[in-house]
């Protein structure tokens, strides 16, 4: 076991400094984009209450709760603790050892206390309970001594318990994190707000920092009085979102050039419609919708590239690596080559990763697609490597890549699986520019909360990517969701795109609700009723495309 070989440091730490460590100590500067000090900010923390700042002229804030790690002094024996998921255990060279371990919210509250009693200076395993997200604080009362510190809760990871920063041990009681947790660091949101100023959430990895640099974007949220959906998303001088819905070839009505400016073929661009047999590549009824959008002056996004679905069976069937490799990037140059800078961007790769459900909980890894089974993960880095090459030596430096899921707008095993691999793709120089959430929301997908969507989203634009909704609907079939709920989430979602001034573009999979992919869909409960998914029923206006039109206005 890892903690073996740290718990002699963790020891020796203990004894060098036993001094007091704040549980909550963050400061830093605010600035404006581009440029200058931003005074009276306020301050405060996602998962934890009670405690606020506010920036003085210069931006400068210091967020400290005031309580501090307290240890005995150095001279009695120290105690290591030990965290594994919920379990505390606890070593001591005393050979009789007994308690009480309890846990208080941030705020001062007795959350829960556990009596425990043990021999021979080991501990068996103390259970804890499950506690509130953020930060807590563990208070262990042993042998007429009492430690204090803090201890964190991973968001909605009830399995996740924490000690805080392993960089400062000796402050923390012995309590360090996992492995997993190292991997996905985040440990709480930082929210900064001003009025005239986007609220600005950071993701933050520790509770101790002294150099934070936050700029706050200079959006003024506008109320505007749109009439259209593009009207309304174009709005706003700085913060432009592009309105979409995707289409087939069979179908373009007027309505869509009405109140759409961005389109997203539905099945044309897949790779058994272009390249249906190795090396025939037809591209008739995509150049349809192609020269279609461009009459009507919508920006066209391609879909897609890399995808495990509609794929023909001679790709499905390739048994090596370096064949494989020789047909992706063929096909990708040459479906990119066809439509050239005809379109503004592209979904590269679709759907890489599963769970055990498609609600996105339970078993996250990587898709065993043919692309993974013989290129490994590293086929996603690849492909968008391809991509990029070809757009920029092809006079196309502007074509934004994009990659695409479902299920990953809100918390779950799946889109804290994407957060960690999305990092590690792009450190290893990646050019991905956004992620599309396709917020196909209810069966047979997830079912999000709003103030969950916006944190995933601030997930992804603080990571410096584009978000984009990429193919919404919202599923009645099944009674999953109500339509109360649905209106909620069509305003509530639509406002958080608005608010981030990196989320581009909102894209309605389909404009009437006849046409919905879902009413067909297996896994939907439609059976071939209408989801009433859409903005549109037999191209009337309905109180979902109200809910979008007012969340576009800021209203
Ligand atoms: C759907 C189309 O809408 C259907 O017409 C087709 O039969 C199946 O694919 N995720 C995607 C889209 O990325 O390409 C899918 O589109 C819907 C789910």
């Amino acid at each position: 076991m890892k903690w073996y070989s740290i718990s002699v440091f963790m020891i020796f730490a203990l004894f060098q400094s036993l001094s007091a460590a704040p549980a909550v100590s963050l400061s830093g500067t605010v600035t404006k984009s581009g440029g200058g000090a931003v005074k009276d900010v306020t301050v405060t923390l996602a998962g934890v209450g009670g405690i606020s700042a506010t920036t003085d002229a210069s931006g400068k804030f210091t967020l400290d709760n005031g309580l501090t790690s307290i240890m005995p002094s150095a001279q009695t024996q120290p105690l290591t603790f030990h965290l594994n998921g919920k379990e505390l255990f606890i070593q001591s060279a005393e050979k009789e050892l007994s308690g009480t371990v309890s846990i208080y919210s941030s705020e001062g509250k007795r959350v829960s206390s556990v009596d425990f009693k043990q021999t021979n200076g080991a501990s068996g395993a103390i259970l804890l309970p499950a506690l509130s997200a953020g930060l807590n604080l563990l208070k262990i009362t042993t042998n007429g001594r009492t430690y204090t510190g803090p201890l964190l809760q991973l968001p909605n990871q009830s399995a996740r318990l924490q000690g805080t920063s392993s960089t400062s041990m000796s402050n923390q009681l012995g309590l360090f994190r996992s492995t997993a947790a190292m991997a996905d660091a985040i440990v709480d949101t930082l929210i900064t707000k001003k009025s005239g100023f986007t609220d600005k959430r950071t993701p933050i990895s520790s509770y101790i920092s002294s150099n934070l640099s936050i700029t706050m974007d200079s959006i003024v949220m506008a109320t505007c009085n749109a009439t259209t959906l593009k009207a309304a998303g174009s709005c706003r001088s700085n913060h432009q979102i592009l309105l979409g819905t995707a289409l087939p070839a069979s179908n373009l009505p007027a309505l869509a050039a009405q109140e759409f400016n961005f389109v997203t073929p539905e099945n044309e661009m897949k790779w058994d419609a272009v390249e249906g047999s190795e090396g025939n590549f037809s591209f008739g009824s995509a150049d349809n919708i192609v020269s279609w959008a461009q009459q009507n002056n919508m920006k066209i996004k391609g879909h897609c590239l890399v995808w495990h679905n509609q794929l023909p069976s001679w790709v499905s069937s390739i048994t090596t690596r370096d064949r494989l490799l020789a047909v992706m990037k063929k096909h990708i140059e040459t479906v990119m080559g066809h439509f050239g800078s005809k379109l503004a961007a592209w979904d590269v790769v679709n759907e890489s990763i599963s769970t055990d459900s498609d609600v996105g909980t339970g078993n996250a890894q990587m898709r065993p697609s043919v692309f993974y089974k013989l290129l490994g993960e590293d086929f996603i880095p690849t492909a968008f490597k391809y991509a990029r090459d070809y757009a920029d030596s092809h006079n196309m430096q502007s074509m934004k890549l994009y990659y695409n899921d479902y299920s990953i707008d809100a918390d779950n095993d799946k889109s804290r699986f994407l957060h960690t691999k999305i990092k590690q793709w792009l450190a290893a120089g990646a050019p991905i520019d956004g992620i599309g959430f396709q917020m196909h929301i209810g069966p047979p997908n997830n079912i999000p909360t709003v103030q969950s969507v916006k944190d995933n989203m601030d997930y992804y634009t603080s990571l410096g990517l584009d978000v984009l909704i990429s193919e919404w609907d919202i599923n009645l079939c099944g009674s999953k969701v109500t339509s109360a709920q649905q209106l909620e989430f069509f305003h509530g979602i639509t406002s958080v795109c608005v608010n981030n001034p990196k989320c581009t573009a909102i894209t309605f999979w389909g404009v009437n609700d006849g046409n919905s992919w879902l009413n067909g869909f297996s896994g939907s409960l439609c059976n071939g009723s209408s989801s009433q998914s859409l903005l549109f029923n037999n191209g009337q206006k309905k109180p979902t495309y109200t809910e979008v039109l007012n969340g576009l206005n800021g209203k």
